[in-house]
Protein backbone atom coordinates (compact mmCIF):
# COMPACT_ATOMS: atom_id res chain seq x y z
CA UNK A 1 0.00 0.00 0.00
CA UNK A 2 1.15 3.65 -0.91
CA UNK A 3 0.69 6.58 1.00
CA UNK A 4 0.40 8.82 -2.26
CA UNK A 5 0.51 8.14 -6.23
CA UNK A 6 1.35 11.18 -8.47
CA UNK A 7 -0.74 9.55 -11.55
CA UNK A 8 -0.71 10.53 -15.17
CA UNK A 9 1.76 13.32 -14.94
CA UNK A 10 4.62 14.36 -17.57
CA UNK A 11 7.35 14.14 -14.95
CA UNK A 12 10.56 15.89 -15.15
CA UNK A 13 12.91 12.55 -15.23
CA UNK A 14 16.69 12.88 -16.19
CA UNK A 15 16.32 15.84 -18.10
CA UNK A 16 12.88 14.87 -20.48
CA UNK A 17 9.46 14.75 -19.65
CA UNK A 18 8.33 11.15 -19.35
CA UNK A 19 4.42 10.31 -19.01
CA UNK A 20 4.31 8.30 -16.00
CA UNK A 21 3.37 7.43 -12.49
CA UNK A 22 5.19 8.37 -8.95
CA UNK A 23 4.60 6.07 -6.15
CA UNK A 24 5.21 7.48 -2.95
CA UNK A 25 6.00 5.17 0.46
CA UNK A 26 6.82 7.58 3.62
CA UNK A 27 8.79 10.49 2.17
CA UNK A 28 10.22 8.80 -0.46
CA UNK A 29 9.76 8.19 -3.69
CA UNK A 30 9.27 4.59 -3.70
CA UNK A 31 8.20 3.36 -7.38
CA UNK A 32 8.44 4.82 -10.57
CA UNK A 33 6.22 3.60 -13.75
CA UNK A 34 2.92 2.14 -14.18
CA UNK A 35 1.02 1.81 -11.15
CA UNK A 36 -2.48 1.01 -12.47
CA UNK A 37 -2.83 -2.02 -10.04
CA UNK A 38 -1.58 -0.65 -6.93
CA UNK A 39 -3.67 0.19 -4.22
CA UNK A 40 -2.25 4.13 -2.39
CA UNK A 41 -4.27 5.62 0.14
CA UNK A 42 -4.10 9.31 -1.91
CA UNK A 43 -4.36 9.88 -5.72
CA UNK A 44 -3.65 12.94 -7.18
CA UNK A 45 -4.65 13.13 -10.97
CA UNK A 46 -1.61 15.11 -12.41
CA UNK A 47 -3.13 14.69 -16.29
CA UNK A 48 -2.04 17.36 -18.50
CA UNK A 49 0.02 18.91 -15.91
CA UNK A 50 3.93 18.92 -15.27
CA UNK A 51 5.26 17.30 -11.87
CA UNK A 52 8.62 18.85 -11.21
CA UNK A 53 11.42 17.96 -8.82
CA UNK A 54 10.40 20.12 -5.69
CA UNK A 55 11.77 23.65 -6.45
CA UNK A 56 13.89 25.47 -4.01
CA UNK A 57 14.24 29.19 -3.07
CA UNK A 58 17.83 29.70 -1.88
CA UNK A 59 17.31 33.36 -1.09
CA UNK A 60 14.51 34.47 1.81
CA UNK A 61 13.63 36.43 4.75
CA UNK A 62 11.37 35.78 7.14
CA UNK A 63 12.21 38.23 9.26
CA UNK A 64 12.37 36.26 12.69
CA UNK A 65 13.07 36.77 15.64
CA UNK A 66 12.50 40.72 15.44
CA UNK A 67 10.12 42.03 12.67
CA UNK A 68 7.48 39.53 12.80
CA UNK A 69 4.88 42.22 11.86
CA UNK A 70 6.30 41.82 8.24
CA UNK A 71 6.86 38.61 8.18
CA UNK A 72 7.52 35.23 10.36
CA UNK A 73 8.63 31.71 9.73
CA UNK A 74 5.03 30.10 9.44
CA UNK A 75 4.04 33.17 6.84
CA UNK A 76 6.39 32.95 4.94
CA UNK A 77 6.31 28.78 4.62
CA UNK A 78 2.89 29.70 3.50
CA UNK A 79 3.61 31.89 0.65
CA UNK A 80 6.42 29.24 -0.23
CA UNK A 81 4.43 26.49 -0.97
CA UNK A 82 1.49 28.55 -2.02
CA UNK A 83 4.29 29.76 -4.93
CA UNK A 84 5.31 26.00 -5.38
CA UNK A 85 8.52 26.27 -3.31
CA UNK A 86 9.22 23.11 -1.11
CA UNK A 87 12.50 24.16 0.38
CA UNK A 88 13.96 27.78 1.33
CA UNK A 89 17.56 29.04 2.72
CA UNK A 90 16.21 31.94 5.32
CA UNK A 91 18.49 34.92 5.60
CA UNK A 92 20.46 36.03 9.05
CA UNK A 93 19.94 39.94 9.30
CA UNK A 94 17.21 39.30 11.81
CA UNK A 95 16.91 41.20 15.05
CA UNK A 96 19.06 39.83 16.73
CA UNK A 97 20.73 38.26 13.56
CA UNK A 98 21.69 35.16 13.38
CA UNK A 99 25.52 35.34 13.77
CA UNK A 100 25.89 33.09 17.18
CA UNK A 101 24.95 29.22 17.61
CA UNK A 102 22.56 30.33 20.39
CA UNK A 103 20.68 32.43 17.70
CA UNK A 104 20.74 29.46 15.12
CA UNK A 105 19.73 27.11 17.52
CA UNK A 106 16.70 29.67 18.14
CA UNK A 107 15.95 29.75 14.64
CA UNK A 108 15.63 26.28 14.32
CA UNK A 109 13.32 26.42 17.36
CA UNK A 110 11.25 28.55 16.08
CA UNK A 111 11.00 26.71 12.46
CA UNK A 112 10.00 23.07 13.97
CA UNK A 113 6.57 22.37 13.22
CA UNK A 114 5.78 25.94 11.96
CA UNK A 115 6.77 25.83 8.28
CA UNK A 116 5.10 24.63 5.53
CA UNK A 117 7.99 24.33 3.90
CA UNK A 118 11.42 22.33 4.47
CA UNK A 119 14.27 25.15 5.36
CA UNK A 120 17.94 26.12 5.93
CA UNK A 121 19.20 28.95 7.46
CA UNK A 122 22.02 30.99 6.66
CA UNK A 123 24.57 31.84 9.22
CA UNK A 124 25.70 35.92 9.73
CA UNK A 125 29.68 36.69 9.38
CA UNK A 126 30.32 39.81 11.54
CA UNK A 127 33.78 41.01 11.66
CA UNK A 128 34.22 39.45 14.47
CA UNK A 129 32.76 35.93 14.66
CA UNK A 130 35.15 33.84 13.06
CA UNK A 131 35.22 31.06 15.88
CA UNK A 132 31.67 30.51 15.54
CA UNK A 133 32.19 30.26 11.26
CA UNK A 134 35.17 27.24 11.96
CA UNK A 135 32.97 24.90 13.07
CA UNK A 136 29.91 25.04 10.48
CA UNK A 137 30.47 21.50 8.90
CA UNK A 138 28.08 19.63 10.78
CA UNK A 139 25.56 22.18 11.90
CA UNK A 140 21.80 20.71 11.59
CA UNK A 141 19.98 23.29 8.92
CA UNK A 142 22.59 25.35 7.83
CA UNK A 143 23.17 26.12 3.93
CA UNK A 144 26.07 28.89 4.17
CA UNK A 145 27.53 31.72 5.71
CA UNK A 146 26.16 34.95 4.57
CA UNK A 147 28.37 38.05 4.35
CA UNK A 148 26.57 41.59 4.09
CA UNK A 149 29.91 43.50 2.07
CA UNK A 150 27.32 46.21 1.78
CA UNK A 151 25.07 47.00 4.34
CA UNK A 152 21.34 46.70 3.55
CA UNK A 153 18.73 45.80 6.25
CA UNK A 154 19.13 45.05 9.63
CA UNK A 155 23.24 45.70 11.05
CA UNK A 156 25.39 42.59 9.28
CA UNK A 157 28.47 44.34 7.85
CA UNK A 158 31.91 43.10 6.55
CA UNK A 159 33.14 45.46 4.13
CA UNK A 160 36.62 46.11 5.07
CA UNK A 161 39.38 43.90 3.13
CA UNK A 162 41.07 42.04 6.01
CA UNK A 163 37.55 41.29 7.98
CA UNK A 164 36.48 39.68 4.40
CA UNK A 165 39.15 37.60 4.19
CA UNK A 166 39.07 36.23 7.70
CA UNK A 167 35.69 35.27 7.09
CA UNK A 168 36.72 33.08 3.98
CA UNK A 169 39.76 31.90 5.81
CA UNK A 170 37.91 30.72 8.70
CA UNK A 171 35.03 28.51 7.47
CA UNK A 172 34.44 25.38 4.82
CA UNK A 173 30.96 26.09 3.97
CA UNK A 174 30.05 28.54 1.07
CA UNK A 175 30.14 32.20 1.72
CA UNK A 176 27.22 33.81 0.03
CA UNK A 177 27.47 37.33 -0.67
CA UNK A 178 25.75 40.71 -1.02
CA UNK A 179 28.23 42.31 -3.12
CA UNK A 180 28.42 46.11 -2.85
CA UNK A 181 31.23 48.16 -1.94
CA UNK A 182 30.69 49.86 1.22
CA UNK A 183 32.93 52.60 0.72
CA UNK A 184 31.68 53.57 -2.67
CA UNK A 185 28.09 53.55 -0.95
CA UNK A 186 29.22 56.25 2.05
CA UNK A 187 30.79 58.27 -0.59
CA UNK A 188 28.00 58.61 -2.75
CA UNK A 189 25.43 58.76 -0.10
CA UNK A 190 24.89 62.41 -1.29
CA UNK A 191 23.86 61.94 -4.48
CA UNK A 192 20.74 60.41 -2.83
CA UNK A 193 17.31 62.95 -3.44
CA UNK A 194 14.76 63.25 -0.58
CA UNK A 195 11.47 61.72 -1.85
CA UNK A 196 13.18 60.61 -5.40
CA UNK A 197 13.67 56.99 -5.61
CA UNK A 198 14.98 57.18 -8.85
CA UNK A 199 18.49 58.64 -7.21
CA UNK A 200 18.33 55.08 -6.01
CA UNK A 201 20.47 53.40 -8.57
CA UNK A 202 22.25 56.60 -9.00
CA UNK A 203 24.21 55.95 -5.32
CA UNK A 204 24.12 52.24 -5.66
CA UNK A 205 25.95 52.30 -8.81
CA UNK A 206 26.86 49.98 -11.21
CA UNK A 207 30.84 50.62 -9.50
CA UNK A 208 29.64 49.69 -6.44
CA UNK A 209 28.67 46.51 -7.22
CA UNK A 210 31.33 45.55 -9.69
CA UNK A 211 34.33 46.60 -7.09
CA UNK A 212 32.77 44.67 -4.37
CA UNK A 213 32.35 41.62 -6.97
CA UNK A 214 35.82 41.60 -7.97
CA UNK A 215 37.10 41.60 -4.50
CA UNK A 216 35.38 38.84 -3.31
CA UNK A 217 36.50 36.82 -6.22
CA UNK A 218 39.78 37.51 -5.81
CA UNK A 219 39.83 36.73 -1.97
CA UNK A 220 38.08 33.26 -2.65
CA UNK A 221 40.19 32.18 -5.53
CA UNK A 222 43.20 33.38 -3.16
CA UNK A 223 42.21 31.38 -0.42
CA UNK A 224 40.67 28.57 -2.54
CA UNK A 225 37.12 28.76 -0.84
CA UNK A 226 33.83 28.68 -2.45
CA UNK A 227 31.92 32.29 -2.60
CA UNK A 228 28.24 32.49 -3.98
CA UNK A 229 27.34 36.25 -5.40
CA UNK A 230 23.75 36.68 -4.19
CA UNK A 231 21.32 39.15 -6.80
CA UNK A 232 23.92 39.94 -9.60
CA UNK A 233 22.63 43.11 -11.16
CA UNK A 234 24.99 44.25 -13.49
CA UNK A 235 26.23 43.83 -16.95
CA UNK A 236 29.96 44.27 -15.81
CA UNK A 237 29.27 41.25 -13.05
CA UNK A 238 27.75 38.81 -15.73
CA UNK A 239 30.92 39.52 -17.96
CA UNK A 240 33.21 39.14 -14.82
CA UNK A 241 31.56 36.10 -13.34
CA UNK A 242 31.32 34.18 -16.83
CA UNK A 243 34.48 33.79 -16.75
CA UNK A 244 34.83 33.10 -13.29
CA UNK A 245 32.76 29.88 -12.80
CA UNK A 246 34.10 27.09 -10.83
CA UNK A 247 34.41 27.91 -7.22
CA UNK A 248 32.12 31.03 -7.89
CA UNK A 249 28.15 30.65 -8.32
CA UNK A 250 26.02 33.45 -8.40
CA UNK A 251 22.85 34.10 -8.18
CA UNK A 252 19.93 36.37 -10.56
CA UNK A 253 16.50 37.39 -8.88
CA UNK A 254 13.13 37.53 -11.22
CA UNK A 255 12.86 41.07 -10.49
CA UNK A 256 15.85 42.24 -12.03
CA UNK A 257 14.64 39.46 -15.19
CA UNK A 258 11.50 41.42 -15.03
CA UNK A 259 11.50 45.38 -13.96
CA UNK A 260 13.67 47.80 -15.68
CA UNK A 261 14.70 51.35 -14.35
CA UNK A 262 13.16 53.62 -14.88
CA UNK A 263 9.52 52.19 -15.52
CA UNK A 264 9.74 50.54 -12.73
CA UNK A 265 10.32 53.71 -10.13
CA UNK A 266 7.81 55.17 -12.27
CA UNK A 267 5.26 52.72 -11.52
CA UNK A 268 5.81 51.59 -8.22
CA UNK A 269 7.45 54.07 -6.29
CA UNK A 270 9.68 53.31 -3.81
CA UNK A 271 8.57 49.60 -3.50
CA UNK A 272 10.82 49.15 -6.34
CA UNK A 273 13.45 49.79 -4.15
CA UNK A 274 15.98 47.35 -3.56
CA UNK A 275 19.24 46.21 -3.00
CA UNK A 276 20.77 46.12 -5.45
CA UNK A 277 18.81 48.07 -7.44
CA UNK A 278 16.89 47.35 -10.12
CA UNK A 279 19.17 49.10 -13.12
CA UNK A 280 18.08 49.71 -16.97
CA UNK A 281 16.95 47.66 -19.90
CA UNK A 282 21.06 47.08 -20.82
CA UNK A 283 21.83 45.51 -17.93
CA UNK A 284 18.67 43.61 -17.91
CA UNK A 285 19.12 42.68 -21.79
CA UNK A 286 22.57 40.76 -20.25
CA UNK A 287 20.99 39.52 -17.30
CA UNK A 288 19.07 37.63 -19.43
CA UNK A 289 22.08 36.99 -21.77
CA UNK A 290 23.50 34.95 -18.79
CA UNK A 291 20.12 33.15 -18.32
CA UNK A 292 20.15 31.99 -21.97
CA UNK A 293 23.95 30.94 -21.95
CA UNK A 294 23.44 29.03 -18.29
CA UNK A 295 26.16 31.67 -16.92
CA UNK A 296 24.22 32.15 -13.35
CA UNK A 297 24.33 29.08 -11.30
CA UNK A 298 20.68 29.69 -9.37
CA UNK A 299 17.59 31.87 -9.00
CA UNK A 300 16.67 33.02 -6.07
CA UNK A 301 14.04 35.26 -4.92
CA UNK A 302 15.33 37.67 -2.18
CA UNK A 303 11.53 37.89 -0.76
CA UNK A 304 12.27 40.60 1.49
CA UNK A 305 8.87 41.86 2.96
CA UNK A 306 8.07 45.27 4.50
CA UNK A 307 4.82 46.91 5.61
CA UNK A 308 3.53 48.90 3.12
CA UNK A 309 3.44 52.01 5.58
CA UNK A 310 6.99 51.56 5.79
CA UNK A 311 7.32 51.38 1.82
CA UNK A 312 5.18 54.17 1.92
CA UNK A 313 7.42 56.96 3.57
CA UNK A 314 9.35 59.76 2.07
CA UNK A 315 13.16 58.37 -0.03
CA UNK A 316 15.52 57.49 1.76
CA UNK A 317 13.77 56.74 4.63
CA UNK A 318 12.15 53.76 2.92
CA UNK A 319 13.40 50.11 3.67
CA UNK A 320 15.10 48.68 0.53
CA UNK A 321 13.14 44.53 -0.76
CA UNK A 322 10.15 43.67 -2.05
CA UNK A 323 8.59 39.84 -1.72
CA UNK A 324 8.50 37.05 -3.93
CA UNK A 325 8.57 33.87 -2.45
CA UNK A 326 5.31 33.51 -4.24
CA UNK A 327 5.69 34.83 -7.38
CA UNK A 328 8.92 33.53 -7.87
CA UNK A 329 7.54 30.47 -10.33
CA UNK A 330 4.67 32.30 -12.12
CA UNK A 331 7.02 34.96 -13.15
CA UNK A 332 10.01 32.23 -14.40
CA UNK A 333 7.14 30.15 -16.07
CA UNK A 334 5.81 32.92 -17.62
CA UNK A 335 9.03 33.55 -19.15
CA UNK A 336 9.72 30.12 -20.76
CA UNK A 337 5.85 30.80 -21.84
CA UNK A 338 7.70 33.94 -23.84
CA UNK A 339 10.43 31.94 -25.15
CA UNK A 340 12.69 33.70 -22.32
CA UNK A 341 14.39 30.45 -21.14
CA UNK A 342 13.29 26.90 -21.28
CA UNK A 343 11.71 24.30 -18.57
CA UNK A 344 15.27 22.57 -18.08
CA UNK A 345 17.35 25.46 -17.69
CA UNK A 346 14.61 26.44 -14.92
CA UNK A 347 15.28 22.95 -13.38
CA UNK A 348 19.19 23.60 -13.41
CA UNK A 349 18.37 27.07 -11.26
CA UNK A 350 15.82 25.59 -8.43
CA UNK A 351 17.01 22.38 -8.12
CA UNK A 352 19.93 20.45 -9.43
CA UNK A 353 22.18 23.49 -8.67
CA UNK A 354 21.20 24.29 -5.37
CA UNK A 355 21.48 20.50 -4.43
CA UNK A 356 25.51 20.69 -6.18
CA UNK A 357 26.66 24.18 -4.91
CA UNK A 358 25.21 23.54 -1.19
CA UNK A 359 25.70 19.76 -1.11
CA UNK A 360 21.84 19.37 -0.32
CA UNK A 361 21.27 15.95 0.37
CA UNK A 362 18.12 13.36 -1.52
CA UNK A 363 16.60 16.21 -3.40
CA UNK A 364 16.17 18.38 -6.78
CA UNK A 365 15.42 15.19 -8.89
CA UNK A 366 12.77 12.71 -9.61
CA UNK A 367 14.74 9.12 -8.58
CA UNK A 368 14.18 6.45 -6.64
CA UNK A 369 14.27 7.06 -2.95
CA UNK A 370 15.06 10.81 -3.02
CA UNK A 371 12.60 12.73 -0.86
CA UNK A 372 9.13 13.04 -2.12
CA UNK A 373 9.35 16.64 -2.37
CA UNK A 374 7.26 17.83 -5.72
CA UNK A 375 6.07 21.18 -7.64
CA UNK A 376 3.65 20.36 -9.63
CA UNK A 377 3.01 22.93 -12.78
CA UNK A 378 0.11 23.98 -14.99
CA UNK A 379 1.69 26.13 -18.08
CA UNK A 380 -1.15 26.47 -19.77
CA UNK A 381 -2.97 28.61 -16.23
CA UNK A 382 -3.11 32.05 -16.18
CA UNK A 383 -2.94 33.80 -13.41
CA UNK A 384 -3.10 37.30 -12.40
CA UNK A 385 -1.13 38.60 -9.06
CA UNK A 386 -3.28 39.87 -6.46
CA UNK A 387 -2.16 41.77 -3.48
CA UNK A 388 -5.23 40.38 -1.57
CA UNK A 389 -3.89 37.16 -2.44
CA UNK A 390 -0.64 37.12 -0.77
CA UNK A 391 -0.09 35.01 2.08
CA UNK A 392 3.13 37.47 3.04
CA UNK A 393 2.45 39.36 6.41
CA UNK A 394 3.61 42.57 4.07
CA UNK A 395 0.31 42.16 1.64
CA UNK A 396 1.61 43.12 -1.30
CA UNK A 397 3.64 41.91 -4.55
CA UNK A 398 5.86 44.35 -6.70
CA UNK A 399 3.30 42.32 -9.65
CA UNK A 400 -0.07 43.13 -8.08
CA UNK A 401 -2.24 43.32 -11.44
CA UNK A 402 0.24 41.38 -13.76
CA UNK A 403 -0.95 38.41 -15.50
CA UNK A 404 1.16 35.04 -15.76
CA UNK A 405 0.77 32.24 -18.04
CA UNK A 406 2.25 29.18 -16.02
CA UNK A 407 1.46 28.28 -12.39
CA UNK A 408 2.01 26.02 -9.69
CA UNK A 409 -1.12 24.40 -8.73
CA UNK A 410 0.02 21.64 -6.27
CA UNK A 411 2.69 21.57 -3.54
CA UNK A 412 4.08 18.29 -2.24
CA UNK A 413 6.54 18.37 0.44
CA UNK A 414 7.90 15.01 2.66
CA UNK A 415 5.07 13.35 0.74
CA UNK A 416 2.27 14.98 1.80
CA UNK A 417 0.52 17.84 -0.06
CA UNK A 418 0.73 20.94 1.65
CA UNK A 419 -1.20 23.07 -1.74
CA UNK A 420 -3.73 22.35 -3.73
CA UNK A 421 -5.05 24.89 -6.18
CA UNK A 422 -3.76 28.21 -4.23
CA UNK A 423 -5.22 26.50 -0.75
CA UNK A 424 -2.65 25.00 2.16
CA UNK A 425 -3.30 22.02 3.30
CA UNK A 426 -2.68 20.12 6.73
CA UNK A 427 -0.12 21.05 9.16
CA UNK A 428 3.01 22.87 9.01
CA UNK A 429 5.16 19.55 8.94
CA UNK A 430 8.82 21.13 7.06
CA UNK A 431 11.83 19.64 8.08
CA UNK A 432 15.75 21.00 8.15
CA UNK A 433 17.47 20.44 4.69
CA UNK A 434 20.02 18.07 5.09
CA UNK A 435 23.59 18.64 3.63
CA UNK A 436 26.80 16.36 2.95
O1 LIG B 1 16.67 44.99 -0.86
C1 LIG B 1 17.08 44.19 -0.04
N1 LIG B 1 16.38 43.90 1.07
N2 LIG B 1 18.28 43.63 -0.21
C2 LIG B 1 18.86 42.87 0.73
O2 LIG B 1 19.91 42.35 0.52
C3 LIG B 1 18.22 42.76 2.07
C4 LIG B 1 16.76 42.82 1.92
C5 LIG B 1 16.02 42.89 3.23
O3 LIG B 1 16.33 42.09 4.12
O4 LIG B 1 15.13 43.72 3.38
Amino acid sequence: MLDLIIKNGSCFIEGNLVKTDIGITKNKISHIGNLENENSNKIYDAENLIVLPGCLDTQVHFREPGSTDAEDLNSGSRAAIVGGITGVFEMPNTNPPTSNKKEFQNKLNLAKNRMYCNYAFYFGATPENQEELADLKSLEGCCGVKLFAGSSTGNLLVHKEEDIEKVFASTSKIVSVHSEDEEILNQRKKLREKGNVLTHPIWRNEESAISSTRRIVKIALRLNKKAHILHVTTKEEVDFLSQNKGNITFEITPQHLTLTSPECYEKLGTFAQMNPPIRDKSHYDRLWYAVRNNYNDTIGSDHAPHLKENKLKDYPETPSGMPGVQTLMPVMLNHINEGRLKLEQLIKLLCENPVKIFGIKNKGYIKKDYDADFTIIDMNKVIEIKNEKIESKCGWSPFNGHKFKGTPVATIVNGKIKMKDGVILGDPEGTPLQFD
